[in-house]
């Protein structure tokens, strides 16, 4: 069978424009080790991992996981930024480390820490309890006896400038991360906190309820709203694009007689 010879210079253009296989680096991975039942501090161990410029933190604490200590303990399920599992500090920012590439934080060293103002569970993993419930306590849902469907009810039409007022507020995915920033948090265990105080103003917001008098009742309380001094970290953090100190600056319009 005869053969057909392709051209040097067709043979060097297409190997131009193949996709580009990046040289694989070694990065340092410095994971805090402690168990709270044992020891008061984390004791730091490193681990040398390859990694290409697409390599997340989670997948580098991963690797560790599957080929060198499989003992660490990371939280973690979608592996795309959508359950909240993965919150840590990373390099000393709260961060998901499946959202969090190697590359981006142009280091040689990474260091990977359980978030502040959590306690924790293990290594990396901490408790999401008492968050959980304040979320909770925030009524985080359509309060209206009126959107119970009775024969003759008609569709309950929001214009777009209705959800506007709440849209971003519901991409919060409960991450954490604007709890593990906020300073008011580090010194005050009970406050609601951004997470909480933003759900409190979603639901408020939101044309179709009627439970902002509620609402507002509990967010008014000697561990609430009033304790926010604005430092604004929680809304830099947040891996969503979700505005926690907006939120609580608009529900203090509320309490004040601004907000309709
Ligand atoms: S507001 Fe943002 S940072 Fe806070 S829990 Fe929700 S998604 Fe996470
Ligand atoms: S694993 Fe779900 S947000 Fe990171």
């Amino acid at each position: 069978m005869a053969t057909v010879e392709v051209p040097k210079e067709e043979k060097d253009a297409h190997a131009a424009s193949a996709p580009q296989q990046s040289e694989p680096k070694t990065i340092t991975l410095r994971i805090a080790r402690i168990n709270p039942s044992e020891q008061h501090e984390p004791k730091f161990e490193e681990f040398k991992i390859p990694v290409q410029k697409w390599t997340t933190v989670l997948e580098a604490i991963l690797f560790v996981k599957q080929n060198l200590d499989h003992s660490v303990a990371v939280r973690y399920s979608c592996r795309q930024a959508s359950c909240g599992s993965c919150g840590m500090k990373i390099n000393g920012k709260p961060r998901l480390a499946c959202y969090t590439k190697i590359s981006e934080l142009d280091s040689p060293v990474i260091t990977v820490e359980p978030m502040n103002n959590f306690p924790i569970i293990r290594d990396l993993a901490v408790d999401f309890k008492q968050m959980f419930a304040t979320h909770k306590r925030m009524k985080p849902f359509v309060i209206n006896e009126e959107s119970e469907v009775k024969p003759g009810t008609k569709e309950f039409v929001q214009k777009p400038e209705d959800l506007e007022k709440f849209l971003q507020f519901s991409y919060c995915i409960k991450c954490g991360l604007c709890n593990s920033a906020c300073p008011t948090m580090s010194t005050d265990k009970s406050f609601i906190g951004p997470q909480g105080l933003a759900q409190a103003y979603r639901y408020t917001a939101d044309n179709r309820d009627k439970g902002k008098n509620e609402r507002l009742k509990i967010v008014d309380e000697s561990h609430g709203i009033w304790r926010c001094h604005f430092a604004g970290s929680c809304s830099y953090v947040c891996p969503k694009g979700v505005d926690p100190a907006m939120a609580i600056q608009l529900l203090r319009g509320y309490l004040l007689g601004f907000g309709k």
